[in-house]
């Protein structure tokens, strides 16, 4: 299985994806590609040092993000890409990307969805006065963090935490959530029943509840 991950930030994700890969932990999935549209961002850095190939596609460059999607689209079509693993990606894909890969686009939202969807969702939570948080993989449709659920970590929201240290304790868990659920999928133990996904064998959310 051919995997694109975008990104636009640091890339921990995308890194932690690279060393599922080099322990040999994402099972028969393969880091084809990885597509930025920031150009200078640390996400790109990490997979230059990982001697991947890489895309950079600038959004500021295209008039509308129909374009955008389509310049990504045709950047990708030379990837054979069966999954594209959103990882940090701050751009809503639209319609006619969701169609191409459709069922085969997947994120990473640092809550547990549906709570906290949009931006900052580890604020949102801290903010509100949750004393569980955590991060959600989840199919990506065509709304915000809307997509049907496949895999949840859940974090605790400890007494003398700050935003930014509930922020680091959620990303640790994102980190063995996203490879986990990348794993499954390639070695297609993912189904789906509309909203209902189920994941047979080893489950990540239940291997992130026993760490808990
Ligand atoms: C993560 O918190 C992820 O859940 C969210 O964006 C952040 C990306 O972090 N979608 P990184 O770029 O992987 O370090």
């Amino acid at each position: 299985m051919n995997v694109a991950v975008l990104a636009s930030g640091s890339g921990t994700n995308l890194q932690s994806l690279i060393d599922s890969a080099a322990r040999g932990e994402l099972g028969p999935a393969r880091l084809a590609v990885v597509g930025v549209n920031v150009p200078d961002c640390r996400a790109l850095d990490r997979a230059r040092a990982a001697g991947l190939p890489t895309l950079v596609i600038d959004h500021r460059a295209f008039a509308s993000r129909d374009e955008f999607d389509r310049a990504l689209l045709a950047a990708l079509a030379a990837h054979a890409v069966d999954l594209v693993v959103l990882a940090g990606f701050m751009r809503l894909l639209g319609a006619e990307f969701l169609a191409r890969y459709r069922g085969r686009v997947i994120n990473i939202h640092p809550a547990l969805l549906p709570a906290f969807p949009g931006v900052h969702g580890q604020r949102q939570a801290f903010d509100y006065g949750v004393k569980i948080s955590g991060c959600t993989v989840h199919f990506v449709d065509g709304g915000v963090d809307s997509g049907a659920v496949i895999a949840q970590a859940a974090v605790p929201v400890l007494d003398g935490d700050d935003d930014s240290m509930l922020a680091a304790r959620i990303l640790a868990e994102e980190h063995r959530l996203l490879p986990a659920v990348v794993r499954a999928l390639a070695e297609g133990r993912v189904s789906t029943e509309g909203r209902r996904v189920r994941v047979q064998g080893a489950s990540p959310t239940h291997e992130a509840l026993r760490s808990v």
